[in-house]
């Protein structure tokens, strides 16, 4: 195999946990789709805040709160160019993905959804695209329809096209899904989804930290990524939407920061993005998420998939040759991730087995219930990659998964 010039050692170094060893033996993180490990420039970004600029945002007239609403606006302005949304106030910061869909659904979705309207998900979304939809939809007496998936994992687009009719209000997919891996076709379902007068809701989660992604290329309404998975820190999050549909949509969270005046007999609100950012944000967290944007932007999003293309190309081959397994979603033009089971196996003793030789995978539902009903497994062992493994960390995964399948046999 012709490989990319990228070698992973170049980098291993700017990550202080890659250095660690456990129970003696280096440690193989292969768990970056549940978090991402972090470089040096995103964590002393995290330690000068604090220690030289540290003040609350958008409210003290003094030089701190001047510094610190400045680092705080200039991460919005970083994040709006890495994923191509032209226009700052439409980037929110929130939480995580998470509370980016729960504000969609909660704000967008109680204001729109009448009854009988229906919203179409995916049957490979994470709980976070789904229990959101499930709770709006109760309230307002929507009906959810979910688009199935085929055998190769991928999203069925004929019985996609088929489920939107006059009522579908809303169309929520992943942009990668994080147990398949399938790399979903988000501006053709935008396409058909406008056309049938939907707004479209993409959780970016497992996509944003790994592949050039542009949301005006993409055409989505709505979508929704945490910082902790693209080497930023927890605690942080965006939401971009449109900005017609942000501007008329009335807040999620009430409190400071998001008012324009408030008065016993009501609140008027502040202007994008304030109107959703309510109380104190994660002010730190939010700058060290800019600074690892910048990383990524320095490596260069599209030589990570190039290379993370090539590392899951080799961990699909690799693990395709252990006995008995089953591998889960397609096998091309997929994210840097490879669900598997065993039929003798369970995945939490084949995790437990790996870490004794200090392998990180994770095995279980991967809060994707409704997926894992589809392919008749309660759970599944899923190796996750980011451009800081090498295809020497695939070998023995795949040497420890042998001797995993002699001691249960
Ligand atoms: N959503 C994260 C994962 O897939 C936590 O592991």
């Amino acid at each position: 195999m012709n490989r990319t010039a990228f070698d992973p050692h170049d980098v291993r170094g700017d990550f202080p946990i890659l250095s660690r060893r456990i129970h003696g033996t280096p440690l193989v993180y292969l768990d970056s789709a549940a978090t991402s490990q972090k470089p040096k420039r995103v964590l002393d970004t995290l330690a000068t805040f604090y220690e030289t600029s540290n003040a609350n945002v958008h409210r003290a007239i003094h030089h701190l709160g001047e510094e610190a609403t400045a680092a705080y606006e200039g991460a919005r302005e970083i994040l709006c160019r890495f994923i191509g949304a032209g226009d700052p106030t439409c980037c929110i910061f929130v939480k995580n993905t998470t509370e980016g869909l729960n504000l969609v659904a909660n704000s967008w979705g109680r204001s729109h959804l009448q009854p009988g309207d229906e919203i179409v998900l995916t049957e490979m979304e994470h709980h976070s695209n789904i229990v959101p939809w499930q709770l709006v939809a109760q309230e307002r007496g929507a009906k959810i329809r979910y688009v199935p998936i085929t055998s190769d994992g991928l999203l069925d687009m004929e019985a996609f096209a088929g489920l939107l009719t006059n009522r579908t209000r809303i169309v929520g997919v992943a942009h990668a899904s994080n147990v398949l891996g399938t790399i979903n076709p988000v501006a053709e379902i935008a396409r058909i989804a406008h056309d049938a007068g939907a707004i479209v809701v993409a959780d970016g989660a497992q996509s944003v930290p790994h592949m050039p992604v542009d949301v005006t290329t993409l055409d989505v309404d709505f979508m929704a990524f945490s910082s902790h998975k693209m080497c930023g820190p927890t605690g942080a999050g965006m939401l971009y939407g449109r900005k017609e549909l942000l501007e008329e949509m009335p807040p999620f969270l009430g409190g400071g920061d998001m008012i324009e005046r408030v008065s016993k007999e009501g609140t008027t609100f502040a202007k994008l993005p304030y109107k959703f950012e309510a109380g104190t944000p994660d002010i730190a967290e939010v700058v060290a998420m800019g600074a690892a944007a910048e990383y990524l932007s320095d490596l260069g999003l599209d030589v990570i998939h190039t290379y993370e293309t090539e590392l899951v190309d080799y961990a699909l081959e690799q693990i395709s040759t252990l006995e008995g397994v089953r591998i889960f979603g397609p096998r091309e033009g997929r994210a840097s991730l490879v669900s598997f089971s065993f039929e003798k196996i369970h995945p939490h003793d084949l995790s437990e087995f790996l870490n004794q030789d200090s392998i990180a995978v994770r095995a279980g539902h991967h809060c994707t219930h409704i997926l894992h009903d589809v392919l008749g497994v309660p759970a599944t062992t899923r190796a996750s990659f980011a451009f800081y493994n090498t295809f020497e960390e695939i070998d023995l995964l795949v040497r420890s998964c042998r001797k995993a399948i002699d001691f249960f046999s």
